[in-house]
């Protein structure tokens, strides 16, 4: 039902390092975590980044956006000042430089598709080709190897769609702010292993609709202890979190 970790950093390194950068996925590794979340979207010549927002100006310098830019002049951006002068000139990453990072570390991957408005899609079918290349050797995906593999969720039906015709054997879980009542048809559709949603609009009800009908469920972005365990305790199967100082990799796993 869930294969993979229970406890996954998210954006790389939570509040602990500028997000989606690959300082932000080593600074989840030194801290234990093998598990981790992260943002791509398309550059203008199609190459997936890692990236939350399509506009700049929030993590990395502006005015700019992300679809109108090639990759290569994303690459040169600096990611890491807005966080800390520490940071200053850590770039923005290509996902094939992520995946190659945490293949190399034994890092379990959630890939969100976050696509830039009108390139569903296109970003879609360019994450899910890129996958399969780099994990063909994982492939065809058992149920016994799906850890092995990545998990794509997005918020966007359409991507997921997009990926699963170009990456059938990558595993989706769809994501949603809240649990539409549409929710199982939606996951039939995507042929989705999991639900992805958020902590605090989900109930102890919906949960258990989830865990009932057979699939993974996921929840974004518990940042307290408690709250982990009390959706922990609701059936919830994993979670990412901001706070790998306050959560370990292991938070579940202790008594
Ligand atoms: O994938 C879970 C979570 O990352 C979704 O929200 O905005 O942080 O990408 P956001
Ligand atoms: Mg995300």
């Amino acid at each position: 039902m869930w294969p993979y970790p229970k406890v996954v950093a998210h954006r790389g390194g939570g509040t602990l390092a500028p997000e989606n950068t690959l300082a932000a996925m080593q600074c989840g590794l030194d801290r234990g975590f093998r598990a981790v979340e992260f943002d791509v979207m398309l550059s203008k010549d199609g190459i997936p980044v890692l990236m939350h927002d399509p506009d700049f100006g929030r993590t990395v310098p502006g005015p700019g956006n992300v679809a109108q830019t090639l990759a290569a002049d994303l690459l040169r951006l600096d990611a890491g000042s807005w966080f800390s002068t520490a940071y200053a000139g850590e770039n923005v990453p290509t996902y094939e430089m992520v995946a190659l990072f945490c293949q190399q570390n034994g890092i379990w991957m959630n890939v969100e598709i976050k696509p830039v408005p009108g390139y569903e899609v296109e970003t879609g079918k360019a994450v899910a080709r890129l996958t399969r290349q780099l994990f063909s050797a994982a492939l065809p995906a058992n149920p016994s190897l799906m850890q092995a593999l990545p998990l794509f969720s997005s918020f966007s039906f359409e991507a997921l769609l997009s990926a699963k015709e170009h990456a059938p054997d990558i595993p989706r879980g769809f994501l949603t702010d809240t649990i539409q009542p549409d929710w199982q048809q939606k996951l039939q559709q995507l042929n989705a292993v999991a639900l992805h949603t958020n902590h605090k609009h989900l109930t102890p009800e919906l949960a258990s609709a989830v865990k009932q009908a057979g699939y993974g469920l996921f929840c974004y972005t518990v940042n307290q202890p408690d709250r982990a365990r009390e959706i922990m305790e609701w059936g919830v199967d994993a979670f990412c979190t901001d706070r790998i100082d306050l959560i370990a990799a292991n938070f579940v796993d202790l008594p």
